[in-house]
């Protein structure tokens, strides 16, 4: 019998599917294997740090040195919601070096940030006795990874941002909170923080009253970590989101250069920790254990932090006001356009003004001329309705070597004066 049309249920459907984000990493596995002529400014690759991989090589070579550590982390399985030695000491860290009031009970490890927040959306909301109950995401655009991950049609629902326009060429999205409304049947919010794509860090103001609007109404506000506190820490200003029970964090090891050991940390009441590791057994029996192993001695300290903002977190910076300055000066007066404030993560994200061309259409011409960026229109789900503003966006990652950034913007703004006529 053929499987060449094999039939599926409408989970499998739902999730077998073309995605945005699968279209994303399909480019970037691509950009970085088969095609290196490919200028790839789409996917959230971390930038190759040689300090940050020193260390990680470093590591590598004692765990070799140290032939038990490295067979017991080979050898064996662990239990679903993480090492206990490795909670135990994650606990410690975050309680020692953020404050958090936490046990290992807080603690879940999971097999990447993606995978967790997969298990989350779909634990907490979907089909259940009362209803259908919707994760919230209150703070669009968010992020790609996301969209395709509910379970069931309807689970998500967005609010549309105030763009706040802080001069010619700059914006910054802000939470609309005339328009947020915790109705009975949001079972969470969730934000990612920097926000994947735009590099938005909530105002500590709008995080409080996120905090306190979901306290509440008890349900859960998740923080999704990713390039943020503790680590990598990529959060230009001086905010520092604060775990309190009730809440959900996901903090992964990806952006610390380590996307190859997929393994992130949950922070949440044990209930939900509880859950989270339960739902990893039918899933995946357990986690990968290098990861962990690699960054346990690293949790004794505050050597996590001071990589961080001693070494990422300025690497990020100067890349960011490089990719900056080669965009407004590659696009000029001619082009309307404007940046999100860079307040965190790696990208920039790009308003083209009135684009008269959908930027999914950039994106197929971009890639054409072998420059591959994301179309904003990804990062706008759980709407009734499209969003134009989306469609005239664009994410743009500068984590590669500065000439491969270089080029691309040029060629993206050399493209775009193509469309306007300019
Ligand atoms: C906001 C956000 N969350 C989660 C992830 C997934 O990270 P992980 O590698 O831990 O699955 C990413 C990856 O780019 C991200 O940008």
């Amino acid at each position: 019998m053929s499987t060449s049309d094999p039939r599926f249920s409408d989970i499998g459907n739902r999730l077998a599917g073309p995605s945005g984000i699968q279209e994303l990493m399909d480019d970037l596995g691509e950009a970085l294997s088969v095609h290196p002529d490919m200028r790839m400014l789409g996917g959230g690759q971390p930038a190759a740090i040689p300090e940050v991989q020193a260390i990680w090589r470093q590591r590598m070579s004692d765990l070799l040195a140290d032939g038990t550590a490295l067979d017991k982390a080979l050898l064996n399985y662990d239990p679903p919601g993480g090492n206990p030695l490795f909670r135990e000491a994650m606990a410690g860290f975050l309680k020692r070096e953020c404050g958090w009031d936490v046990t290992r009970e807080n603690i879940a490890v999971m097999p990447s940030s993606q995978s967790a927040c997969f298990l989350l959306f779909n634990l907490l909301a979907g089909d259940s006795a009362t209803g259908k109950r919707r994760i919230l995401f209150p703070l669009l655009p968010e992020y790609i990874g996301y969209a395709n991950q509910a379970l069931c049609a309807g689970q998500f629902t967005a609010v549309l941002p105030r763009i706040e326009e802080r001069g010619e060429h700059e914006i910054k999205y802000r939470v609309d909170f005339d328009r947020l409304r915790i109705t009975p049947d949001i079972a969470a919010m969730c934000v990612s923080c920097p926000t994947n794509p735009t590099g938005n860090v909530l105002t500590p103001d709008e995080f409080s009253r996120l905090r306190d609007l979901a306290r509440s109404h008890h349900i859960p506000f998740m923080l999704d970590n990713a390039y943020g506190h503790p680590f990598p820490g990529v959060i230009h200003g001086g905010f520092r989101p604060a775990w309190e029970p009730g809440m959900i964090f996901s903090i992964s090891l990806s952006k610390l250069g380590l996307p190859g050991v997929r393994t992130a940390v949950v922070v949440a009441d044990p209930a939900i920790v509880k859950a989270l590791s339960n739902m990893n057994a039918i899933v995946s029996l357990a986690n990968g254990n290098i990861g962990q192993a690699l960054l346990l001695p690293l949790l004794a300290n505050n050597q996590l932090l001071k990589i961080g903002s001693d070494v990422i977190r300025p690497f990020y910076k100067q890349r960011s006001d490089f990719a900056k300055d080669v965009l407004s000066s590659a696009l000029g007066d001619q082009v309307p356009w404007a940046l999100h404030a860079q307040e965190g993560a790696f990208f920039l994200w790009l308003w083209l003004k009135n684009l008269p061309i959908p930027a999914a259409e950039l994106y197929r011409r971009l890639k054409a001329r072998k420059v591959l960026v994301i179309p904003g229109h990804y990062f706008s789900f759980g709407l009734d309705q499209p969003w134009k503003h989306a469609d005239e966006c664009l994410r743009l990652t500068y984590s590669q070597p500065q000439h491969i950034v270089q080029e691309g913007l040029e060629i993206l703004a050399d493209e775009v004066k193509r469309v306007l006529g300019v």
